[in-house]
C-alpha cells in the first residue's frame, strides 16, 4: 500500500527512504489531506508572544543584530509579495479542494506577515508596514527581480483568456521556486541563527512558519505532479528553467554587501556558512524535480543553477569591486 509522505519538519518528503525508483510514484498528500493538516496546526501571532525576546535582542552584539535583522527583513519581504500574488491562483484551479485548499494557504501568509511585522516592531524596533523594507539592499534582489516576476506570472491568470498553462507556470514560480527554493533555505538559515541566538520567541515562530510552509510545498508538488501526468509538462519545465536563474540571483544577492572578513577563519567560516545556503537551494531543486515527475531534467537543471550562481558571484563582483567570500575563501584555499 502506497503511503502519503509526510513533509515536516522539512519542505521535501525524504525520499531517500523510500528508494530513489520510489520517487517516480510518490504519493503526495492531496488538497484534501493538506486541508485537515491545516485544521490540526493552526497557531496564534498573540501567543507567540514576540515581545519576550526582546531583552535577549537588546544584549546582542550590533553586527548580530544587523545580521538577524538582515533575514527577518528578507523573509518578511517575501510574505509581502506572496500574500499580495496568491489570489489569483485561487480564481480557477485544477479542483474544488485545490481551491479550498489554496483559501487556507492565504490565511497562512497573512499571519506571517502579521508575525515578522510584529517581530519587527515590537524586538528589532523597526516599523515594518507592509513593503517597508522594499527598498532596502536587504532584500533588493528579490524586489527587483523575482517579485515582478511572480507578479506577472500570478498577474496573467487576472487577464482575460489565461490558460490552464498560465495557471501552472504561476504555480512553479509560487510554491516551487519562491517557497520550495528559496523560502524554505532561508527559513532553515534563520531559524538556526535563532536557536543559536537563544531568540525563543522567533525559534517558535519560525518552526510555525516552516510548517505551514511545508504543507504549502507539498501542494505545489503534487499540484505540479499532477500537471505533468496531465501532459502540462513542457510548461512545467519551461517556468523551472525561467526561473532558476533569478532564484540563483536572489540566493546570493549581488545587492547586498557581504564583506570578506579579514581573518581567515572567520572567511572560511562565513564562505561555508554561504555555500552551504547554495547547496541546500540546489538539492531542494533537484528533489523536487524528481518528486513531480521529471527525473530526467535534475542535471540540466544543476547546470544552469550553477552556471547561474557563478553569473550572481560575478555580479557581486562587479557590483562592490571585492570578491565575494565563496570566491575569496576558495582563492585562499588553493594557494
Ligand atoms: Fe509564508
Ligand atoms: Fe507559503
Amino acid at each position: 500500500m502506497s503511503q502519503v509522505l509526510e513533509t515536516e519538519p522539512g519542505f521535501v518528503p525524504d525520499i531517500t527512504d523510500v528508494g530513489a525508483d520510489a520517487a517516480r510514484v510518490a504519493k503526495l498528500a492531496t488538497s484534501a489531506d493538506l486541508y485537515r493538516r491545516w485544521e490540526r496546526q493552526q497557531w496564534l501571532v498573540a501567543v507567540v508572544d514576540p515581545a519576550r525576546d526582546r531583552a535577549t535582542w537588546d544584549d546582542l552584539r550590533p553586527f548580530v543584530k544587523q545580521q538577524t535583522l538582515n533575514a527577518l527583513a528578507e523573509l518578511e519581504i517575501g510574505e509581502v509579495t506572496v500574500t499580495r500574488t496568491l489570489g489569483t491562483l485561487i480564481d480557477n484551479p485544477p479542483t474544488e479542494d485545490d481551491r479550498i485548499y489554496l483559501c487556507t494557504q492565504l490565511a497562512d501568509e497573512a499571519r506571517h506577515v502579521r508575525f515578522f511585522q510584529t517581530y519587527l516592531q515590537e524586538v528589532c524596533g523597526v516599523e515594518a508596514e507592509a513593503g517597508a523594507n522594499a527598498d532596502s539592499d536587504v532584500a533588493a534582489d528579490y524586489a527587483s527581480m523575482f517579485a515582478p516576476a511572480l507578479t506577472a506570472v500570478t498577474g496573467r491568470l487576472r487577464e482575460v483568456g489565461s490558460s490552464p498553462e498560465d495557471w501552472y507556470r504561476a504555480l512553479v514560480y509560487y510554491h516551487l521556486i519562491t517557497e520550495g527554493v528559496l523560502a524554505a533555505t532561508a527559513l532553515r538559515t534563520t531559524r538556526f541563527l535563532a536557536r543559536r541566538l537563544e531568540l525563543s520567541a522567533l525559534d517558535e515562530g519560525l518552526t510555525n512558519v516552516t510548517r505551514d510552509e511545508s504543507r504549502h510545498v507539498s501542494f505545489g508538488l503534487r499540484a505540479a505532479q499532477d500537471g505533468v501526468a496531465q501532459g502540462y509538462g513542457q510548461v512545467i519545465k519551461d517556468a523551472h528553467f525561467e526561473s532558476i536563474a533569478m532564484a540563483a540571483w536572489v540566493l546570493i544577492g549581488p545587492a547586498r554587501h557581504n564583506p570578506s572578513p579579514a581573518i581567515r577563519m572567520a572567511l572560511v567560516s562565513r564562505a561555508a556558512q554561504l555555500q552551504q545556503n547554495v547547496d541546500i537551494a540546489e538539492e531542494r531543486l533537484v528533489k523536487q524535480l524528481r518528486l513531480i515527475g521529471m527525473p530526467e531534467l535534475a542535471d540540466a537543471a544543476l547546470t544552469a543553477w550553477r552556471q547561474a550562481i557563478v553569473k550572481a558571484i560575478d555580479g557581486y563582483e562587479e557590483n562592490w569591486g571585492s570578491p565575494h567570500p565563496i570566491r575569496a575563501a576558495a582563492r585562499i584555499a588553493q594557494n
